[in-house]
């Protein structure tokens, strides 16, 4: 039995873990889960929206599936996310976008990765005042260390998966420094893999480019803020963020989430559409080397979204809500 730390988070997080773990149970993964408390739920409990159990927990089973934390807009506390990816060094935010079966969406065969840099860039949150009221100030970090092994793990996953290209995004031309840093390593990075065809784009052109033609992407590679963007692109292009995954990876540790928050709007209602966190706990699976389980939740995942779209939630066009999505992937996994 692995162990894994599963934070089942806020809004619609309960009812999705609650989907996703019984999919995961029924197909046979062992895992055993150590759950935890964090994001609002856990503030208010103990005023403290990481408690310490928590992180004592990641810090020694190194392995976490979360559903989504609520995080006040302006003010309150931090992020929970951006803290859990900064304290455990979790510097590839990997999210794959593939067209699905039966989902509506004007885009076909679309299958496209984005890796994010996932610690620097302008999501570190180093503002302040220069005039109180009048003038703010944001920095953005960006590091060549960073830069490279972010780059690296994009072609190395190119290569491994044979991916055949990797776009790297940028806005050189305006934050020369910054982006430029960024894509001066990727172009050094690139002669490395000669096998891997390589481009750079302009951030603005290729959000452009990724609705007029996405089938022409494969990897795509950026800094912080513009992959947090683009990945979202990326999901609208496949049916949304309710059926797309994500991997938070570093060397030591690796947490699994879904892209969507915590949709407070259809919260308990049994309404969530569980496909996203399902897809976060295959990448999941990937990561813990389970590749067969993984496959077999994928067929019947599939056969559900191609023979049973009825079933589904009403977020991608289906009759149903979380528990007969959830009872109808369990019942194909049995033949
Ligand atoms: P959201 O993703 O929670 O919701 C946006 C829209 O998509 C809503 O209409 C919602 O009902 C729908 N939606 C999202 N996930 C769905 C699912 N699985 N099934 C069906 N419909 C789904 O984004 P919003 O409203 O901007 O944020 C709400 C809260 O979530 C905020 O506190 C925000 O900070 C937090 N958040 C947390 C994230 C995380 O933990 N990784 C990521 C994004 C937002
Ligand atoms: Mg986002």
């Amino acid at each position: 039995m692995k162990k894994v730390v599963l934070i089942a988070g806020d809004g619609i997080g309960p009812e999705i873990t609650r989907s996703v773990t019984k999919i995961l149970k029924t197909a046979g993964a062992e895992i055993d889960w150590v759950e935890c408390l964090a994001g609002e739920g856990a503030y208010k409990e103990s005023g403290n929206p990481i408690p310490q159990d928590t992180l004592d927990a990641i810090e020694e089973h190194r392995i976490v599936l979360k559903g989504p934390l609520t995080t006040p807009v302006g003010s309150g506390f931090r992020s929970v996310n951006v803290s859990l990816r900064q304290e455990f060094d979790l510097y590839s935010n990997i999210r794959p976008a593939k067209s699905l079966p039966n989902i509506d969406s004007p885009f076909n065969n679309v299958d496209m990765i984005t890796f994010r840099e996932n610690t620097q860039g302008l999501y570190i949150g180093k503002e302040h005042w220069a005039d109180e009221g009048e003038h703010a100030e944001s920095i953005a970090v960006v590091t060549r260390t960073a830069s490279n092994r972010i780059i690296r793990a994009a072609f190395d996953y190119a290569q491994k998966h044979n991916r055949n290209k990797v776009t790297l995004v940028h806005k050189a031309n305006i934050l020369k420094l910054t982006t430029g840093l960024f894509l001066e390593v990727g172009k050094n990075v690139s002669k490395e893999y000669p096998d891997i065809e390589f481009q750079d784009l302009i951030v603005d052109n290729m959000a452009m480019q990724m609705v007029l033609n996405p089938q022409q992407f494969d990897i795509i590679v950026t800094t912080n803020l513009f992959g947090d963007i683009l990945s979202d692109l990326a999901s609208g292009l496949v049916g949304g963020l309710g059926v797309t995954g994500a991997a938070n990876i570093g060397d030591n540790a690796a947490m699994f989430e879904a892209v969507h928050g915590s949709a407070p709007d259809i919260a308990g209602k049994n309404l969530a559409n569980p496909i996203a966190l399902l897809f976060s706990s295959l990448m999941l699976l990937d990561y813990l080397g389970e590749t067969g389980i993984r496959n077999r939740i994928t067929a019947a995942l599939y056969r559900v979204l191609q023979d049973q779209k009825y079933v589904c939630t009403p977020d991608i066009g289906g009759k149903g809500n979380t528990e007969t999505f959830t009872e109808a992937v369990c019942a194909a996994l049995q033949y």
